[in-house]
């Protein structure tokens, strides 16, 4: 039996998260060592497309009803998918087999890497291939079940699987990266319910427009010298943009005590900046190290409590 596999893998927001949603850019990276992997095979005919999610241990079933909301997000991936590869045509009978490394409600983009490994199993499964701008899109119009009202960050950097320049309404551009990059992530073992977070950032904005409006545009300042710094592999530079967000976040009010600690942790370790990547109000940090100062900070973090940590590279552009 040919089994088709696809994958797709994690991401972190390493500047600009929130401002992002209101029109200032920010700098996404891919984080290589976590992964959505899918297995489609064919199933017996008049069978549909039954989904195993082998970490949820669950299994949805396409067309049946009702499901949990996982199912109805990766169900939503694949007739997304289908729409998009046989319009018109007898839908095929399928297996989708999920596995995924990234943990969930992290601001890792597990549900955007999940949505992409699904659509381009299928895809590949049917011999079709998707474009990458094409492939964005369907898995934002999932990103958009999970969390509302999406910027379109995670969706593009993790289908473009490198590190992005990112603005609403504007096309991507691939980060110019003048050295090597070594990041540290800290998971603070709490779910960071990105839409909560969203939500939160509006009514303050609603309330205190103008402390609002200057803390984005703060925000913006700081991933436009971070988008210097990182293009003449200045690492200083980048981590002084880093703490910087941080405390513009801090003060947007979507931090908190484990994600301070964690930060304050790294820093100590000899990172040469910290901060809270995504949703924030939990999920995960993130810290600049050199490459021989990664393993520190790593163990700093798990000393300071954190539930997983994660080291990548992002490598020079050529
Ligand atoms: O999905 P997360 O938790 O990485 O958050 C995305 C970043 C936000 O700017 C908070 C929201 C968005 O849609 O850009």
């Amino acid at each position: 039996m040919a089994i088709t596999r696809a994958s797709a893998c994690a991401k972190a927001i390493l500047l600009g998260e929130h401002a992002v949603v209101y029109g200032r850019p920010a700098i996404a990276v891919p984080i290589p060592a976590r992964t959505a992997v899918v297995e489609v095979h064919d199933a017996a005919p008049g069978a549909g497309i039954g989904i195993v999610a082998h970490d949820l241990n669950r299994r949805y079933q396409r067309g049946a009803c009702p499901v949990d909301s996982d199912g109805e997000f990766m169900l939503a991936a694949v007739e997304g998918v289908l729409q998009h590869v046989c319009p018109g045509r007898s839908c095929p009978d399928l297996e989708i087999s999920v596995r995924s490394t990234i943990p969930i409600a992290r601001g890792l983009g597990s549900g955007a890497a999940v949505s992409a490994a699904i659509a381009r199993g299928i895809a590949a499964h049917l011999g079709i291939s998707i474009p990458q701008d094409q492939l964005s899109e369907l898995v934002f119009a999932t990103e958009c079940l999970l969390h509302g009202t999406p910027s379109g960050i995670d969706n593009t950097v993790v289908c473009c699987e490198s590190a992005i320049w990112f603005r609403r309404g504007q096309a991507p551009e691939l980060l110019p990266v003048g050295g090597p990059i070594t990041l540290v992530i800290g998971d603070t073992g709490i779910p960071s319910r990105t839409s909560e977070s969203v939500a939160r950032v509006r009514r303050r904005g609603e309330r205190e427009p103008e402390a609002v409006e200057a803390l984005l545009d703060g925000i913006g300042d700081v991933v436009a010298r971070g988008r210097a710094a990182i293009a003449v592999g200045d690492l200083q530079a980048l981590g002084r943009a880093m703490d910087r967000d941080h405390a513009l976040l801090q003060e947007l009010g979507v931090s908190g005590t484990a994600l301070d600690t964690l930060v304050a942790a790294a820093r100590e370790a000899g990172a040469l900046g910290a901060k809270l990547s995504g949703g924030g109000m939990g999920g995960c940090m993130i810290a600049l190290a050199t490459p021989q100062g990664a393993a520190h900070v790593e163990a700093a973090l798990l000393g300071a409590g954190a539930h997983d940590t994660i080291v990548s590279q992002i490598e020079p552009s050529a």
